[in-house]
């Protein structure tokens, strides 16, 4: 009998698709809501998407789909300096919350980065965010004792400096 694949925090195999959104999945991007407590960890997620869209901006914007629907939000940048990627923006739809989305968000990301070959994948967070450090402290990120502003700032290493 086969078990269902079960990720780190014991939900059933999330599969989540990370696409360039369209302008339809834009839509749906700037309708996606956090909690009311959660208003201070991010910006809305229509502000990450112009950001995205600035002249020679590094950022990358991706909708989240899963079971086809648009539910989350992220971005990427690359560092070249250091051979990072560098996680932002993060949103997954209050209502949908809890159910392994976010952890198979990031999930996917670092994938994508040890197979693309980067060193490093780099976020942040507000030190009271505690689903975000749930999320990332699961998949392997270490906080360390740098600061951007008042976030912490957390690396997960996937190669030896060698
Ligand atoms: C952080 C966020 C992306 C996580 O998305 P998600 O889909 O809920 O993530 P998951 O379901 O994979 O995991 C969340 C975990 O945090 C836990 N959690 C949530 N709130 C918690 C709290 N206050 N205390 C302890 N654990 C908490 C959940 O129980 C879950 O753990 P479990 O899987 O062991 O039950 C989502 O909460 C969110 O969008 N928050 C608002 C925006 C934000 O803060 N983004 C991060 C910016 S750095």
């Amino acid at each position: 009998m086969s078990m269902p694949r079960l990720n780190a925090a014991g939900h059933a195999g999330v599969q989540v698709r990370l696409v360039d959104p369209d302008a339809d999945a834009r839509a749906a991007i700037g309708r996606l809501q956090v909690g009311p407590e959660q208003v201070a960890f991010v910006a809305p997620a229509a502000s990450y998407l112009e950001m995205c869209d600035a002249p020679n901006s590094p950022w990358l914007p991706f909708a989240v789909e899963r079971d086809g629907a648009i539910v989350g939000f992220v971005m990427t940048a690359v560092d070249p300096t250091d051979n990072s990627l560098c996680i932002g923006g993060l949103i997954i739809d209050f209502a949908q919350q809890g159910r392994g989305t976010g952890t198979a968000v990031v999930r996917a990301l670092v994938e994508r980065a040890r197979a693309t070959g980067y060193l490093l994948v780099a976020l942040t967070y507000a030190p009271e965010n505690t689903a975000a450090r749930v999320v990332y402290s699961r998949l392997g990120f270490v906080e360390t004792d740098d600061k951007d502003g008042n976030e912490v700032i957390a690396l997960l290493q996937l190669r030896g400096a060698n």
